[in-house]
C-alpha cells in the first residue's frame, strides 16, 4: 500500500514525480503530496492535500516554471494516523531539514515517538513514518546516507522509504525492508519508486533492490550499501513492458481494460507450458517430477480474490490429481499451530507477490519445512524471493483495484499445476489429461468471442436495472461456491453493496431469512452434475419473492424458465467453468457500480496492495 517516488537529475522534474505518482495511484489514494528541493531555498515546494491525485493537482496549482531537479512524492492508504493534511506525506523533522516519503509500517514507531518525545521532539503528525525524518535528523553530521544507515538497525516492520536533506539537493537515499522499491536508471537522472510503471515512460533500465540495502542516488550514479560496505556496482535489467499497460487504451476504465484482458492473460499463463500431448512443463518450482508426484499435502494461503482462485484450485486438484487440499486465508492461517511439514507443497497465491498476511503465512510453512511456491504475477517480488519456487501468472501490470484478469490467470496457472500433478500420480490417463489440456486450451477464445459478443453490453444493462438495490445474496454449488464468493466480493467492493455469499446448499441454515419480495439473488448456475440441485435451490428463492439473476451455461434453454435474468457464460467442462462464469459477475459487478456513478478503479478504502497486517 502506498507509492513513493523521487527524482534526481537533470531536468526539473515536478511533473516527472506528478505523473509518477498517477501512475502509482492504485496503491493508494486517500491523501498524497510532493517536495522538491534546490540549492538555493532547500525545500522550494512542498505541498500535501486530503483525496486523490486530482486534490493534489488543484492544490498545487499551476507549475509556475519550478526549476527544481530533485524531490520525492508519495500516494498514501492510511495505516496510522487519520486521513488528514498533516498525516500525508511527505513527513518532515520537526527543524524541517529532512524530508522522508515511506510506504509500509515500523512496527516500533510507538517506543520510537516516545523516546523521541521524552528528548524535547515535537510532532507534526499521527503517523508512524514521522518517526523517521525525526531519528535521521538527529543522526545527521553532514551526511545523509551516513545517518539513514544509522537509523536503519532502529526500525522494525517492513517499509521502503526515501530521504532527502535540505543541505544535500542532488542527493536521494532510499531502503526497502520487504516492502517494494525499484530504481529506474537514466541518462544523468536516477528515480526510486514502489513500482516500475512510475517512471516506464522515462526509462527501462531497473535495478533490484535487496532487504536493508540503503541505495543513495544522484543523477549520475547510485550506490548501494550493505551496513557500512558498499556493494559492486549492480547491472540494470532492461523492462520490456508494454507501456500501453500503464493507460487505459480506450477503456473507460482501468478495470474494463482489464477484463477485456483476460483471454490475453490466460493465453499468456498457457504459453509455452503445455505441450502438444497435453503435458505440462512447470520448470520454476523447484521441485523434480518424481518429489512432486509424492506430494501428500497442498495447502494454499492466499488472501481477498487470490483465496478464491485457491478455493477453485483445490477443486481442480483434488479432481484431477487426488491430493488433498486445504485452503485458508493467510492471516488466519499464520496465526494457528501450522501442520504443514516436509512432504506438503504450499502454494502462497498474491498477484502483487506482496501482500504482508500471505508473505507471513509462507514464511511459517517454510520454517517448518513445506515447499512452499509463489504464485504471482510480478516478476522480482517479495513472495519470489521468500519461496522454493514460482509459478508465475501472465497477466501484465493490472492496475485496477479489483482484481480481474490476474484471478481468472491464477485459476489457469492452478489448473496447469494440476493437470501436471493428475499426470504424474497416474490419476489421469494420458488421454483423459490430453482431452483436459485441450478444454483449457479452449478457454481463451471462449472468451475472446465472448467478450466480442453483445453479451457483455446485455450483462452491464441487466446490472444497471438493479443499481437501487440495497442487497444481493448470491448462492452456487461446487465450483459454483468460489465463483459467487469472487462475485459477491466484486460487488462489494466496488458498488459498496452489501452482499452475502453462500453455498446454495447451506442456504436454508441463515441466509434464507433475509430474502423478502424482489431480492436480487445471483446464482450460479453453470451445467454440471449439481444443476438440478441449484435449480431446486432457486425455487426455494423463488417462493420467498426473490428475483434470480443466473449465470448460466450458454445454450442451456432451461434456466430462462428458472430466473428473471441470465447472465451466460461460454460452456466448458463444468469443473473449468470458473475461469468463463466470474467473467460475468465483474461485468455485472461493474454495471452496477458504474449505474450508481462510483469510481470502479478507486473504490473506497482499498488498496491494490496490501503490505499491512
Ligand atoms: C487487496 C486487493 C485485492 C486482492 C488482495 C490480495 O485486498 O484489493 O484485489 O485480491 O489484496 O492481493 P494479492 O496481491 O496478494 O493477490
Amino acid at each position: 500500500m502506498c507509492g513513493i517516488i523521487g527524482y534526481v537529475g537533470g531536468r526539473p522534474c515536478r511533473e516527472l514525480i506528478l505523473t509518477g505518482l498517477e501512475r502509482l495511484e492504485y496503491r493508494g489514494y486517500d491523501s498524497s503530496g510532493f517536495a522538491l528541493l534546490d540549492e538555493a531555498q532547500g525545500v522550494a515546494e512542498s505541498v500535501r492535500a486530503v483525496g486523490n491525485l486530482g486534490e493534489l493537482r488543484a492544490a498545487a496549482g499551476a507549475n509556475g516554471g519550478s526549476t527544481s531537479t530533485c524531490g520525492l512524492g508519495h500516494t498514501r492508504w492510511a495505516t496510522h494516523g487519520r486521513v488528514t493534511e498533516a498525516n500525508a506525506h511527505p513527513h518532515a523533522s520537526a527543524d524541517g531539514s529532512v524530508l522522508v516519503v515511506m510506504n509500509g509500517i515500523i512496527e516500533n514507531y510507538g517506543e520510537l515517538r516516545q523516546e523521541l518525545q521524552d528528548a524535547g521532539v515535537v510532532f507534526a503528525s499521527e503517523t508512524d513514518t514521522e518517526v523517521v525524518p525525526q531519528l535521521i535528523a538527529r543522526e545527521y553530521a553532514g551526511d545523509l546516507a551516513a545517518a539513514v544507515r544509522a537509523v536503519l538497525p532502529k526500525l522494525g516492520g517492513h517499509f521502503a522509504f526515501v530521504a532527502a536533506h535540505v543541505a544535500e539537493p542532488g542527493r536521494l537515499v532510499a531502503v526497502r525492508r520487504e516492502c517494494p522499491l525499484v530504481i529506474g536508471v537514466g541518462a544523468s537522472e536516477r528515480f526510486v519508486a514502489s513500482a516500475i510503471p512510475a517512471f516506464l515512460r522515462e526509462t527501462r533500465d531497473v535495478v533490484l533492490i535487496d532487504n536493508d540495502e540503503v541505495v543513495v542516488l544522484e543523477a549520475d550514479d547510485h550506490t548501494i550499501w550493505a551496513g557500512a560496505e558498499r556493494l559492486p556496482a549492480r547491472r540494470a535489467e532492461r523492462v520490456e513492458w508494454d507501456e500501453d499497460a500503464a493507460e487505459k487504451g480506450g477503456y473507460e476504465t482501468f478495470m474494463l481494460k482489464e477484463i477485456h484482458e483476460q483471454p490475453a492473460a490466460l493465453w499468456d499463463t498457457i504459453g509455452d507450458r503445455m505441450r502438444p500431448d497435453g503435458s505440462v512443463e512447470l520448470p520454476g518450482l523447484g521441485l523434480d517430477d518424481a518429489t512432486l508426484a509424492r506430494v501428500e499435502r497442498i495447502h494454499v494461503v492466499a488472501c481477498g480474490t487470490s483465496y478464491h482462485a485457491g478455493l477453485v484450485g483445490r477443486y481442480l486438484i483434488e479432481d484431477w490429481a487426488r491430493v488433498p487440499v486445504h485452503v485458508e486465508v493467510a492471516s488466519e492461517y499464520r496465526y494457528r499451530t501450522c501442520l504443514a511439514g516436509p512432504g506438503d507443497l504450499v502454494l502462497g497465491i498474491t498477484q502483487s507477490g506482496e501482500t504482508a498476511d500471505t508473505l507471513a503465512a509462507m514464511r511459517v510453512a517454510r520454517e517448518r519445512g513445506a515447499h512452499v511456491v509463489a504464485v504471482t504475477n510480478i516478476m522480482g517480488s517479495q513472495a519470489t524471493r521468500d519461496s522454493d519456487g514460482v509459478l508465475y501468472t501472465r497477466a501484465g501490470l493490472e492496475i485496477g483495484v479489483a482484481a480481474t484478469k490476474t484471478h481468472t490467470a491464477q485459476v489457469m496457472a492452478l489448473s496447469l499445476l494440476a493437470l501436471k500433478l493428475g499426470r504424474l500420480r497416474w490419476a489421469l490417463t494420458p488421454a483423459g489429461a490430453l482431452d483436459l489440456a485441450e478444454e483449457l486450451r479452449r478457454i481463451p477464445e471462449l472468451l475472446e468471442t465472448y467478450l466480442a459478443s453483445p453479451a457483455p453490453a446485455q450483462v452491464l444493462e441487466a446490472a444497471a436495472a438493479y443499481a437501487d438495490r440495497p442487497f444481493f445474496l448470491y448462492l452456487g454449488r461446487h465450483v459454483g461456491v468460489p465463483v459467487c464468493f469472487e462475485g459477491a466480493l466484486k460487488l462489494k467492493e466496488i458498488s459498496y453493496i452489501p452482499t452475502e455469499a453462500y453455498p446454495a446448499g447451506e442456504m436454508k441454515h441463515g441466509p434464507i431469512a433475509l430474502l423478502d419480495e424482489g431480492s436480487p439473488v445471483v446464482v450460479v448456475a453453470t451445467d454440471g452434475h449439481v444443476f438440478d440441485k441449484v435449480v431446486s435451490n432457486i425455487q426455494e428463492v423463488r417462493a420467498r419473492g426473490a428475483r434470480v439473476i443466473a449465470v448460466a451455461t450458454e445454450g442451456n434453454e432451461e434456466i430462462s424458465r428458472h430466473a428473471e435474468d441470465v447472465l451466460w457464460a461460454p460452456r466448458t467442462p463444468a469443473l473449468l467453468s470458473p475461469i468463463t462464469s466470474v467473467v460475468p459477475l465483474q461485468l455485472f459487478a461493474y454495471g452496477l457500480a458504474r449505474a450508481r456513478g462510483l469510481n470502479v478503479d478507486q473504490p473506497r478504502n482499498l488498496a491494490k496492495t496490501v503490505t499491512v497486517e
